[in-house]
């Protein structure tokens, strides 16, 4: 059956039913401007940045909520959109406290790219700072209310992402706010910290708290790389400046994460600059304490030990447990080392516990 069919700038393209305006046209490389849209969560439509023309609509409407038609014609980029558009982010700005050189987000933050883009120069509107104060409760997340343009993304990331539902929309008109149950601070509320809240959000309203004053986006080189606490393979960038990471966050289109992580790969990169770090292996001496040793020296300790253990109390004797952070290939040679070298089947793997 023949795909239905829209014109978009003057140029016939099919589409699959169900497709949004916005998502028809991405698939053809015709870009829309967009702020509150998150890819793979509900559209909400909230900050008509994405507005297009339709012809024979009453309105501008917002490509991100709405479903593509047969025969729609449809101009993304018409003099009445880009007025709209202009207008909407002029809005945006008067809404909050955008004084982008006292921003963590500056040169990372996409109102900004689009005042930038639209020519936005001067602030027209009197404008209405949100009075909430600035969170800092949690060793991990800055919440600045007064940069927040509720846009929703947080709550899409929190609800539909990651499915924790720990946060949405509170109060109500120019008091609103996004809160968790309760407007209760983060860490008596059912986040997880997983972060995915502060990776959505577009403006620095939410910013990564270890990562304050540490290096500007453009700064940092970004390092693809796999997380490594579980065999799960997520992939995340680290961004690093002069050598150290300064925060990370998560690789976008890239199974098997799909732009997500958990707060051990997003937060837990501590260890990585941390002095009490282990960097040789120890062994522990006749002292009790434990001594610096060469990989060599203690690889033939521990096979000497296993060999002595086995001849004295038999294979039973000795138990493994395999760690959650190696491959797969890593816990496979694991079980065979016991199974088919040293004879038991007093094998594990740390995920069980
Ligand atoms: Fe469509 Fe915000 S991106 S309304």
């Amino acid at each position: 059956m023949a795909k239905p069919t829209l014109t978009l700038n003057g140029k016939v393209v099919e589409f699959e039913p169900g497709q949004t305006i916005l998502q028809v046209a991405q698939a053809v490389g015709v870009e829309i401007p967009t702020l509150c849209y998150l890819k793979d969560a509900t559209p909400t439509g909230a900050c008509r940045i994405c507005l297009v023309e339709v012809k024979g609509a009453r309105t501008l409407v917002a490509s991100c909520a709405m479903p593509a038609g047969n025969g729609m014609e449809i101009q993304t980029d018409s003099q009445a959109v880009h007025t709209s558009r202009r207008l909407n982010i002029e809005l945006l700005l008067a809404s909050g406290s955008h004084n982008c050189l006292t921003c963590e987000k500056n040169g990372d933050c996409k109102l900004q790219a689009l005042a930038y883009r639209y020519g936005i120069t001067d602030i027209r509107f009197a404008g209405q700072t949100q009075q909430y104060p600035k969170d800092e409760s949690n060793p991990l997340i800055v919440r600045d209310f007064s940069r927040c343009i509720l846009c929703g993304r947080c709550v899409q990331a929190c609800n539909d992402l990651q499915v924790n539902r720990a946060i949405g929309y509170g109060y109500r008109g120019a008091a609103s706010k996004i809160v968790t149950t309760g407007d209760r601070p983060y860490q008596e509320s059912d986040c997880v910290f997983c972060g995915q809240c502060v990776e959505a959000c577009p403006v620095g309203a939410l910013t990564e708290k270890k990562a304050v004053g540490l290096a500007r986006s453009w700064e940092t080189k970004q390092v693809r790389t796999t997380c490594p606490y579980c065999g799960v393979g997520c992939q995340m960038w680290l961004h690093v400046k002069d050598g150290r990471v300064v925060k990370v966050t998560a690789v976008e289109d890239a199974q098997p994460n799909r732009g997500m992580l958990c707060v051990k790969g997003r937060f837990g990169y501590d260890f990585i600059h941390s002095p009490e770090r282990l960097t040789t292996p120890l062994i522990k001496g006749e002292d009790g304490q434990h001594h610096p040793a060469t990989w060599d020296q203690a690889l033939d300790f521990v096979a000497k030990r296993l060999k002595e253990i086995k001849k004295k109390h038999g294979a039973d004797a000795i138990a493994g447990v395999s760690c959650a952070r190696s491959i797969n290939e890593d816990s496979y040679n694991m079980q065979k080392l016991f199974r088919g070298v040293i004879g038991t089947n007093n094998i594990d793997h740390c995920a069980r516990t």
